[in-house]
């Protein structure tokens, strides 16, 4: 299995230039979240649960090994086929060492929801990125559960987690728009008599909700008076084994979807592309600002919506991206950015705060990596504004902070700056999209070695 801890290997600096436009069918590999959701889900089923498309990236590994860690059985078939024998909920067993999530705060919390009532006891660690994160905001509600934890400070990995023994259900209002604390917690609910209750006054992903129901536990979710949505899991559900077939990720599709609109004459195809709506404020972002997107063959796969996008090449004009969009494109900002940039116009976006607590502070990122490129940039208070201009200057190296998407990014820049833009470590890439850098080429990118 791979090593989930970046921070462990030797840095790949690489390059992006300009070239000549990218043309092709491309299928990006398998969403993020649902991965994680199908491993930690097939693990509390019982049977034998069969995943096609799951996304082999670090992330997702580091969930592999710590589920096996804890008594499920997770393996790779030759065919790219991955085969969960879940356990069932409540039969966690305890690890007889540290679980280190590497680089994935999803991973994190999520199995620590799963562990807040489960009586064992665990010890939780990752890279120095999610060892800088939050985990406060699950450390909070997992308390109340029960659970007992002791942490560095501000609730800060590593950490040591005691499931309760006899776990009681919680209605919990989520502080922030976060799916991850909103699935900590309805993971904690499944070995929780009674029903459990997260309340989300913006929506956020639902992969989790979809998933559960996919694999036979009761979830219901109804509209909250005042405004946004309450959902609610009864406890001990009868999970039984069911088969996954893991879309296309749209945060990973983001990246040659924005190269192929800036790098003039491309005409792109993303095949398999999740378009769940709590994913696509991305897309509607795009096509405000004049994008021209196509969605082709849409279908419903493993209760997620797809389709094929047809992306092609055209003028982009700043816009005014509201902030109760970014729930919806959370993690899509940085590559925004990077269309704004090369956009006619200013464009703003607001609420971004959450953006501090990412893989990096990706708000600073962000910012810091376009002015280095020349790129005429605001940062005020959890509003970032970006000018906009024909092939902006470029030429700077970036520092990707053990961050993919900052990474991908400012490569994506490259490809449409007057100078090469080139990032200091090109190997986080592997937490979300392993073999990016070779399916860009394969589309005409020219991105390589420093
Ligand atoms: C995720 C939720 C988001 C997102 C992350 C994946 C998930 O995080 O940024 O990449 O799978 O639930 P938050 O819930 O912290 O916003």
């Amino acid at each position: 299995m791979a090593d989930p801890a970046p921070s462990r290997r030797s840095a790949l600096p690489t390059v992006a230039r300009r070239g000549g436009p990218l043309a092709g069918a491309i299928r990006v590999p398998g969403d993020k979240s649902i991965s994680h959701r199908a491993l930690m889900l097939g693990a509390l089923a019982i049977g034998r649960t069969e995943i096609s498309g799951l996304l082999e990236g670090e992330d997702v590994l580091a969930t592999a090994a710590a589920l096996n860690a804890l008594g499920a059985s997770i393996t790779r078939g030759g065919d790219g086929q991955w085969t969960v024998d879940g356990i069932g909920v409540g039969a966690l067993a305890e690890p007889a060492d540290l679980l280190d999530l590497g680089n994935s705060g999803t991973g994190a919390r999520l199995l620590l929801g799963m562990l807040a009532t489960h009586p064992i006891t665990a010890f939780v660690t990752g890279d120095a990125s999610l060892r800088r994160r939050p985990m406060g905001r699950v450390v909070e509600p997992l308390g109340r559960f029960g659970a007992r934890f002791v942490s560095r400070e501000g609730g800060r990995l590593p950490l040591a987690v005691s499931g309760a023994a006899d776990p009681i259900p919680i209605v919990y209002r989520l502080p922030v728009p976060s799916a991850q604390v909103k699935s900590a917690v309805l993971l904690a609910g499944l070995n929780t008599p009674g029903a459990t209750t997260v309340i989300e006054r913006q929506p956020t992903r639902d992969h989790t909700e979809r998933m559960l129901r996919h694999f036979g536990a009761a979830v219901s979710t109804e509209p909250e008076a005042g405004g946004g949505l309450r959902v609610t899991v009864e406890g001990f559900p009868e999970m039984t084994a069911a088969p996954i077939i893991v879309p296309g990720d749209p945060s990973s599709a983001a990246f040659p979807l924005v190269a192929a609109l800036i790098v003039p004459g491309s005409e792109v195809t993303l095949e398999g592309v999740g378009i769940n709506p709590t994913r696509t404020g991305l897309l509607d972002s795009l096509r405000e600002m004049g994008a021209d997107i196509a969605f082709l063959n849409e279908r419903e796969e493993g209760g997620e919506p797809v389709a094929d996008l047809r992306v092609r090449a055209g003028t982009l004009e700043g816009a005014d991206i509201p902030a109760e969009r970014a729930p919806r494109m959370i993690d899509e900002y940085p590559i925004l950015a990077v269309a704004a940039a090369c956009a006619r116009g200013r464009t703003v976006m607001r609420g971004l705060a959450e953006l501090r607590v990412k893989e990096s502070d990706r708000l600073a990122a962000i910012a810091a990596g376009l002015d280095s490129c020349g790129v005429r940039v605001a940062v005020d208070g959890d509003t970032l504004t970006v000018e906009g201009s024909n092939w902006p200057e470029g030429g700077a190296s970036i520092e990707t902070q053990l961050d993919h998407r900052i990474a991908m990014a400012f490569l994506v820049l490259g490809l449409a700056t007057r100078v090469p833009v080139s990032i200091d470590d090109a190997a986080p890439i592997t937490t979300s999209f392993p073999g990016f850098i070779a399916m860009m080429n394969r589309l005409g990118a020219a991105i390589g070695e420093e």
